[in-house]
């Protein structure tokens, strides 16, 4: 297909989904919320929509009480899924999860230490690191874990990183979640500040949301199961079964650009067709221009 755009095509696209919260023997969530539903229609949309990727990255709360059943329900859609995107996977931990069962089914091998990882897809260097409080719902990073971290930072990547990690390094609107927020941020940010971090991704909110930390933009996902609300300001913390969302996320030599995505289907309001799109790419610049750009109608003078 010609490009309509003066960007080039991303380096690698990376699939961000967090927070699957999966309970055993398919239990619904709170009584209520299909864990299920959500996230089989997140990959049903990637398999038929968007093809093939490099990277699916899972931030963290795959399951909602770390049940061995679980991580292997989430594992068994998951998996394939990447493998038929032609993608590498990368679990990350998050503070519903249970390091022996999350690391028995996913990383291969039962343990109860931080389950942090790195890996390289392309030139592109991807850590994972376990925010997680064993017993706990804050995030904290202990000494050893930042010693590692700088220790993998102190080489940069042909194509820079990107670090993911459960607790996001950013203020909420949700009051109660700055309880159980990553403790201590700012020594995170001493041991990436002037590194190739290009981009930190994160879960834990349920909310889609974005800033900047230590100068590199973070951006966390919502979850596949239920939506916390960011709007109520005072001191509540309402979840939803609606707005479920992933964010796909394109590397460029130049920039990283995020993209929130819809799990839920909607009717369509207006669509172009496949052969509208075929004859645009037949046109030249100024017949696009004319065909695509130009304002069919325009508005009356407002005198
Ligand atoms: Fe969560
Ligand atoms: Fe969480």
């Amino acid at each position: 297909m010609s490009s309509f755009s003066q960007y080039p095509d991303p380096d690698y696209t990376v699939v961000h989904l967090s927070d699957t919260h999966f309970l055993a023997d398919r239990r619904p969530q709170f009584g209520s919320v299909d864990t299920d539903r959500g996230l089989r229609r997140a990959l049903d949309r990637l398999r038929g929509e968007l093809g093939r990727a490099d990277l699916v990255v899972v931030t963290g709360d795959v399951a909602d009480l770390g049940e061995p059943d679980a991580y292997d329900r989430v594992a068994e859609l998951i998996e394939p899924a990447a493998a038929d995107l032609g993608a590498e996977l990368l679990w990350v931990m998050g503070n519903h999860d249970e390091r022996p069962a999350f690391s028995a089914r996913l990383h291969g091998r039962a343990s109860d230490e931080p389950q942090d990882r790195v890996i390289t897809v392309g030139g592109l260097r991807v850590v994972a690191l376990d925010s997680t409080v064993p017993g706990y719902h804050h995030g904290e990073l202990t000494d050893g874990q930042l010693d590692w971290l700088r220790g993998v930072l102190a080489e940069p990547a042909p194509d820079g990183t990107v670090l993911a990690l459960h607790h996001p390094p950013l203020p909420t609107r949700v009051k109660l979640m700055g309880l159980v927020e990553l403790r201590a941020a700012e020594r995170l940010a001493e041991a990436i500040r002037g590194s190739d971090v290009r981009a930190i991704l994160a879960g834990h909110l349920h909310y889609s949301t974005f800033g900047t930390f230590a100068g590199v933009p973070v951006s966390v996902a919502a979850a596949s199961c239920y939506t916390i609300d960011p709007l109520p300001g005072g001191r509540e913390f309402v979840g939803v079964d609606a707005a479920h969302a992933f964010n796909l996320v394109d590397v460029f030599a130049d920039r990283v650009v995020h993209a929130v995505v819809p799990i839920d289907s909607a009717p369509p309001v207006t669509h172009n067709s496949a052969e509208f799109i075929a004859r645009l790419e037949a046109m030249s610049p100024t017949e696009r221009d004319a065909a695509f750009s130009r304002k069919a109608t325009v508005a009356p003078r407002p005198d």
